[in-house]
């Protein structure tokens, strides 16, 4: 079986990393050349030139055009050969794959699969983290050494902010107090997280006061591949959360790099004190310390410690806890089943 879906939409990089300079990024265990064309959109091409394999990112642009830097072999924005220095003659086999780009809520999203099977419906809505007047978004990216799926476990388990992120987010003991449910939707899961009557956590401190009671809320939206979305907030207990306070909302979106490593991508938006650089600074500085400095280590441990063991070969434990990412890694084993029966 593959090792990655191809029909399903991978974040490929955020839209302000994609301009007239060539930017080189593995996914999906492809290596992909991603540029911005004159007419502002994005194309994705294998960054691989098919005559002895030089990466296309290391070549010159002529326009929407790509010149190989090996031997001037030049590609247009399709990937179809358009000029052999050697020869009027354009060999049949002189294409390149190339993938239909998406550029939506400041995210280059990238079709894995066949153009025609593109279906922009399917995108994720992530207009929650995307950039508008009022709203200050901060985006970050992590290069993670462990299989996306181990980063999905993370996310769809935020009961580990008790005991990882004791230096960030929490550690104070609201998960204990609260109850998890995992709602499947067919494309869509939702790993949420009800806790109600507990002090204000640090995210919603202000508006609430230190010790304020509330009732809290973190819910987690999954879609294939591991493209998901954090909302989360507090109210006085007992009130609708939309008299709450609740933060904008964060993207975690995962893109395999290899079988052993992907790209995380995080950022969150908030609506307070947009203007605010300081906070700015500071907010940047523990989501680097929560994602950086907390989750990537362990993630990185945990998949180095099963020395490529397949991860249910190795019996993983269940606690019930951690039911968001066993079934997304089950829908994403269904994915790969039904892509290879189609194939
Ligand atoms: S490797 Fe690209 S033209 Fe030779
Ligand atoms: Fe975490």
């Amino acid at each position: 079986m593959a090792r990655f879906l191809r029909n399903c939409w991978y974040m490929a990089a955020w839209s302000h990393e994609v301009g007239d300079a060539l930017l080189s990024r593995k996914i999906a265990g492809n290596p992909t050349v991603l540029y911005r064309k004159r007419d502002g959109s994005v194309t994705a091409l294998l960054d691989r030139c098919p005559h002895r394999f030089a990466p296309l990112s290391l070549g010159s642009r002529e326009g929407d055009c790509l010149v190989c830097p090996y031997h001037g072999l030049t590609f247009d924005a399709q990937g179809q050969c358009v000029r052999n220095p050697f020869s009027e003659h354009i060999p049949k086999a002189a294409q390149i794959e190339s993938w239909t780009c998406a550029d939506r809520d400041g995210i280059i999203w990238m079709w894995g699969g066949d153009h025609a099977a593109a279906d922009l419906s399917k995108i994720p809505d992530f207009s929650a983290v995307r950039d508008q007047p009022g709203r200050k978004v901060l985006r970050g990216y992590t290069h993670v050494k462990a299989g996306y799926e181990f980063c999905t476990d993370n996310l769809m388990d935020l009961s580990h902010i008790e005991f990882v992120h004791k230096g960030t987010f929490g550690g104070e003991g609201v998960i204990f107090s609260g109850c998890h449910e995992v709602i499947d939707e067919g494309e869509t899961l939702h790993s949420n997280w009800w806790m109600p009557g507990v002090p204000a956590p640090a995210p919603t401190r202000p508006p609430f006061a230190e010790g304020q009671l509330t009732d809290h809320w973190l819910d987690m939206r999954w879609n294939a591949p591991a493209s998901m979305q954090l909302k989360l907030g507090a109210t006085l207990p007992g009130h609708p959360r939309e008299e709450g306070y609740n933060i904008g909302g964060q993207a975690h979106i995962v893109t395999p790099e290899t079988e052993s490593t992907c790209h995380y991508f995080t950022c969150n938006a908030r609506h307070n004190d947009v203007d605010n650089l300081e906070l700015d600074a500071m907010l940047s500085g523990l989501f680097a310390q929560a994602f950086d400095g907390e989750d990537k280590p362990v993630i990185e441990a945990s998949f180095a410690n099963l020395d490529g063991q397949d991860f249910w070969a190795a019996k993983p434990l269940s606690l019930g806890i951690d039911q968001g990412g066993t079934r997304a890694r089950r829908k994403i084993e269904a994915l790969l089943k039904a892509e290879a029966a189609h194939a």
